[in-house]
């Protein structure tokens, strides 16, 4: 069987980010569990702040058809959100909003119809203690609510986490690492069971 698709995407992308760090140390671990990772840079979607005036006058932004493109091609999503006073990022909802926003088109399926009953699930990362547990909680709400994912039930947040990487940007702490081997696993077994059934 051809490994799974799997499109990670931090809602982070800054330079330090920890986020985009737990994103890189899961597409190294993807591949022993029968996925292929690739990250998704949702900045260089370059996609404006969603403003219906904006939209009336350009239409949707080809940022947003990209993020589609990238979403149709995917077989499990990966959300890897940061928290920003409980919420997930400004970056992670507008390019959500904006996808809500791509129609159908000849060919092409709509922004939401991609992620219709796609396997999806939830990593964050934060300097705090919680490790991000609530934007977390409230992007699985989200998701599952407005984008119709089928979101595993098992997630991780990685607290503290600029402490929890070694040089070689691994997780250090071998409880942590399972968590998101276990995160991972359970995502696989979803992608995998819906592809058998074609
Ligand atoms: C505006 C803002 C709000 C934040 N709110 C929270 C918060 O509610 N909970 C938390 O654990 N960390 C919070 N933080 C700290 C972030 O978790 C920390 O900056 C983290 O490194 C951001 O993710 P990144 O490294 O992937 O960019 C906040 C940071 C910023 C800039």
């Amino acid at each position: 069987m051809p490994p799974i698709r799997l499109l990670i995407v931090p809602g982070s992308v800054r330079a330090s980010s920890l986020n985009l760090r737990l994103a890189r140390c899961v597409q190294q671990l993807a591949p022993a569990l029968g996925m292929a990772g690739s990250v998704l840079d949702l900045r260089a979607l370059d996609l404006p702040l969603y403003d219906g005036d904006w939209e009336d006058q350009h239409g949707v932004p080809a940022g947003a058809l990209a993020l589609r493109d990238a979403l149709d091609a995917a077989d499990a999503v990966l959300w890897v959100t940061p928290e920003y006073n409980g919420f997930p990022t400004p970056l992670m909802f507008n390019a959500l909003d904006w996808l809500s926003r791509v129609p159908a088109s000849v060919g092409q399926v709509a922004g939401v119809a991609t992620t219709t009953n796609k396997p999806a699930a939830l990593l964050s990362a934060s300097s705090g203690p919680g490790g991000g547990l609530r934007a977390m909680n409230l992007l699985r709400q989200f998701l599952q609510m407005n984008f119709a994912m089928l979101v595993v039930p098992q997630q991780f947040a990685l607290g503290r986490a600029q402490e929890a990487f070694d040089d070689a940007g691994a997780l250090s702490d071998p409880r942590a690492a399972d968590a998101v081997k276990a995160v991972l696993a359970a995502t696989a077994t979803l992608a995998k069971a819906l592809r058998a059934q074609g």
